[in-house]
C-alpha cells in the first residue's frame, strides 16, 4: 500500500502549536511578577484584611502602641490601603505606593524585634490562609524582613 508522507500533515499541524506554546508558557510563568503570581490587588486585599484582623488585637504585636494609635474606621481604611499599595509596589505591581516611608511612619513607636517578628508571623499565616504558593510566601517574607532596619528601634 502506498503511504503518502503528506498524510501526517494534519497531525503535525495540530501538534505544532503545542511545541511552540509550551516554552512560551514556561517563560511567562517564570517572568510574571510576584504581584501577578499571587493574584494582584484582589488577593493582596484579602491577605491584608486577614493580616490586620489577627495582628491588630495581638498583645505580642501591640499594634496601637499602648492605645496611642486610634484604630478609627478611617485610620484602618487608610492603613489597609497603604499596606496593599506598599506590598503591591514591592512585589512588582503596576501602581506606586504614595504613603510615608517606613522610617518616617514608624519612628518613635519603639517597636521591638520581637513585636516585628510577631507581626511578620501574622503576615505569613495570612499568606498561607489565602493559598499563596510556598515559594512566593518565602519571597514575600524576605521583602517584609528587609523593612526591619527602618521599623525596629529596640532589640
Ligand atoms: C513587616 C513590617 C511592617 C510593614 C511592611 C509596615 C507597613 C506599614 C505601612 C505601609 C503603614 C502605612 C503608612 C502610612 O499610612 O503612611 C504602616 C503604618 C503603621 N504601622 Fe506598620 N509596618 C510594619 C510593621 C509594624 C509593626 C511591627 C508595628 C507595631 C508593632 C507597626 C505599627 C504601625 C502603626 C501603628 C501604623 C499607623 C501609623 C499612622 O497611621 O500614623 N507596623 N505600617
Amino acid at each position: 500500500m502506498l503511504r503518502s508522507p503528506f498524510r501526517l500533515l494534519p497531525a503535525l499541524a495540530l501538534a505544532l502549536p503545542l511545541f511552540v506554546s509550551a516554552p512560551a508558557l514556561a517563560q511567562t510563568a517564570a517572568t510574571r511578577s510576584l504581584y501577578d503570581r499571587v493574584g494582584g490587588a484582589p488577593a493582596l486585599t484579602a491577605v491584608v484584611g486577614d493580616f490586620v484582623a489577627t495582628a491588630a488585637p495581638d498583645p505580642k504585636v501591640d499594634f496601637t502602641r499602648g492605645g496611642s494609635w486610634i484604630a478609627s474606621d478611617a485610620a484602618v481604611f487608610t492603613l489597609k490601603k497603604h499596606l496593599v499599595d506598599f506590598m503591591a509596589q514591592a512585589m512588582g505591581g503596576p501602581k506606586a505606593y504614595t504613603g510615608r516611608s517606613m522610617k518616617v511612619t514608624h519612628t518613635g513607636m519603639g517597636i521591638t524585634q520581637a513585636q516585628f517578628d510577631a507581626l511578620a508571623g501574622h503576615l505569613q499565616a495570612a499568606l498561607v490562609k489565602n493559598k499563596v504558593a510556598a515559594a512566593d510566601v518565602t519571597a514575600i517574607m524576605k521583602i517584609a524582613a528587609s523593612t526591619a532596619p527602618d521599623i525596629v528601634e529596640k532589640p
